[in-house]
């Protein structure tokens, strides 16, 4: 239900030669992106906590005549992205693109969130992703490269039942700019994406509290449906493309219009 296109066709070829990691590449969103860089000629690491699904999707690339390799990755594990990081440009020799993908949500009444699972969405949601930064980004000044971070509408506006979810994608959106701005002179740029709803396995974890009404939320997008993780991941691919070279520091919304 959720297979991602592979581009085959009509597809630009803008990652040729270049190396690309892709965290989340299990499913969803990061699938979708890790598959849309393998169709445009990059070699993509896909790395996931889930590793039977990380390779799963490098093996999809490969069997479309792409480059690919699955890595097991818990962002939220500093020793577990240094060694992820290191072995993807052991293998490439070379890294040029960190997509920053995985990632995790749930509605909950602030007064029922656990002290473990706040924690917990906000080491895989947030510093997750600033250790994948932090470890990629001595190899990406090298090839003078681009991040993109993937943050959520809910790091734009608020969100009910979503607390931590929220200051998860908030502190996404303002990370970005922090270092969009610390390594722009370097040539550096860094961007995220804001995703509205989107046919994904992570929806199923939204499931609203007991006794609140669908009515407390909108997830269609004035396009009357919801997104497709390709749909995101050509965006992704956009910003770390050369179509994409005074884009930096930005947050693209990518909701059909729903917060517009
Ligand atoms: N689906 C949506 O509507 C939507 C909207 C806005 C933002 N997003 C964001 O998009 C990103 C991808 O979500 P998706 O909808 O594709 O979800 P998904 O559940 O389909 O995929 C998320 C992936 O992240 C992986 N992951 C979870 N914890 C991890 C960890 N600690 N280390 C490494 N990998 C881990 C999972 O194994 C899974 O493969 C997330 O950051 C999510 O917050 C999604």
């Amino acid at each position: 239900m959720f297979h991602s296109r592979l581009y085959r066709e009509n597809v630009m070829n803008r990652f040729a030669g270049r190396a690309v990691i892709v965290t989340g590449a299990a499913s969803g969103i990061g699938e979708a992106t890790a598959k849309r860089f393998g169709a445009e000629g990059a070699r993509v690491t896909c790395a996931d906590v889930n590793e039977a699904g990380a390779e799963a999707t490098a093996a999809a690339i490969r069997e479309a005549g792409g480059q690919a390799r699955g890595a097991v990755c818990d962002v939220s594990n500093p020793d577990a992205v240094k060694a992820a990081v290191a072995d993807a440009v052991g293998a490439y020799g070379q890294l040029d693109v960190l997509a920053n993908v995985a990632g995790i949500g749930a509605f909950q009444r602030t007064t029922e969130v656990t002290f473990e699972q706040w924690n917990r969405m906000l080491s895989i949601n947030l510093t997750g992703q600033f250790l994948m930064c932090q470890a990629a980004l001595p190899h990406i000044l090298k090839t003078v490269g681009a991040i993109v971070n993937v943050a959520s509408v809910a790091g734009l506006k608020s969100h009910p039942y979503s607390a931590a979810y929220c200051a998860s994608k908030g502190g996404v959106v303002l990370m970005t700019k922090a270092l969009a701005v610390e390594y722009g002179r370097k040539g550096l740029r860094i961007n995220c994406v804001c995703p509205g709803g989107i046919e994904t396995p992570l929806i199923a974890h939204f499931q609203l509290p007991d006794g609140v009404s669908q009515a407390a939320l909108s997830r269609i997008s004035p396009l009357g449906r919801m997104g497709l993780p390709h749909e995101v991941a050509g965006t992704i691919a956009f910003l770390a493309s050369e179509d994409a070279t005074y884009i930096n520091g930005a947050s693209i919304v990518v909701d059909g219009g729903m917060i517009a």
